[in-house]
């Protein structure tokens, strides 16, 4: 008997050891991704004072989804769908410089060039313009620092061996496969790069559509086509798409970011999504 007890407890601690080196290398392998830093390029993005400008940017945030995850007072907040939190932008502006918001903007990386968290869709916004994130960093500038700090996020030990078997990704992993939409000229370039930008986190920047999760998935936006304009508009100001449908994640979509459009862009956003839908057709695609 005491001969089995000697060989249980050698058992029980080579199984110990070996579960201790196993979870020191997933915190080792991970903290090497995690703490990777890339190289941080130059920004042309200079906030302003200009009320004009301050007014584009606060326009801006809730189209472009920044007022939804950080809050209408982008003061950061736990976001339940990610299990992570969003930051206070309001307290990040007094040690943040204009390059710093730019580079997590639309670069998705930190002060220090470390990857910011995959729930901030910085792939979707890569192709907006200078103008546009100068507007932004210069309206999240204006306001006055309030609510408490949030540190940015940290990966819990599962997360961590989600990154190591590659279902969670950091350091611009999404950026290449995020293409441009179908480009139709001068006419369209705002609307189109409005699209690519308030559209881009869910339908993917080409607007092709992507895969999400579970379905009901964000499809093509050709399917714009297929609307009549008042449709459209009406889709966009109640989130009730063709046929009265409330959908079960876009509804909201649009009744709390895309309404923010004036009638002027999604009238713009019409023309171009139903133009590029038209042109797909007649592509065969
Ligand atoms: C889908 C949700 C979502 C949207 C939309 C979103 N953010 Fe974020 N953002 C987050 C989360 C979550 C974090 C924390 C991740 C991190 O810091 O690693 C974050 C972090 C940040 C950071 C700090 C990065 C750092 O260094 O820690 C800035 C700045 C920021 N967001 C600005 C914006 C702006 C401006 C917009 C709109 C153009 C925007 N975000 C849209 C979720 C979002
Ligand atoms: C946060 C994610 C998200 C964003 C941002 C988003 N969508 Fe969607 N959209 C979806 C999802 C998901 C669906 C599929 C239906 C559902 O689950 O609600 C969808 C469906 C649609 C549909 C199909 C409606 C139908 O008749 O079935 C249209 C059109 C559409 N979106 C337009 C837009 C436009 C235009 C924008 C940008 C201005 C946009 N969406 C931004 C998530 C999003």
């Amino acid at each position: 008997m005491r001969r089995f007890w000697k060989w249980a407890g050698l058992v029980l601690a080579s199984v110990a050891v070996l579960a201790l080196a196993a979870v020191a290398y997933v915190y080792a392998a991970s903290e090497a991704i995690i703490a990777h830093q890339y190289p941080l390029p130059l920004s042309r993005v200079h906030a302003s004072r200009d009320p004009k400008v301050i007014a584009l940017g606060q326009h801006l945030v809730r189209p472009y989804g920044c007022a939804d995850c950080h809050r209408p007072h982008l003061q950061g907040a736990f976001i339940p769908d990610f299990g992570v939190s969003s930051r206070n932008l309001t307290r990040l502006a007094s040690t943040f410089s204009d390059a710093d918001f730019d580079h997590a903007i639309r670069e998705g990386l930190r002060p220090d060039g470390t990857s910011v968290a995959e729930s901030m869709p910085s792939d979707a916004f890569q192709y907006m313009p200078d103008a546009d994130a100068a507007a932004i960093v210069s309206y999240i500038r204006s306001l006055r620092a309030a609510g408490p700090d949030i540190p940015p996020p940290s990966y819990s030990f599962w997360q961590r061996v989600a990154l190591l078997k590659g279902a969670i990704h950091v350091g611009q992993y999404w950026f290449p496969l995020q293409k441009q939409a179908l480009d139709l000229g001068a006419r369209y370039a705002r609307a189109r790069q409005m699209a690519m930008t308030a559209c881009g986190e869910c339908h993917g920047t080409s607007l092709e559509g992507q895969s999400m999760g579970p379905p009901p998935h964000p499809p093509n936006l050709s399917i714009v086509a297929s609307y009549n304009r008042a449709d459209f508009l009406k889709f966009m100001h109640t989130g009730k798409a063709a046929g009265n449908r409330e959908l079960p994640m876009m509804s909201a979509v649009a009744r709390v970011r895309i309404s923010k459009l004036s009638d002027d862009e999604l009238n713009a956003l019409y023309d171009y999504l139903a133009a590029r839908g038209r042109k797909l057709a007649s592509m065969g695609k």
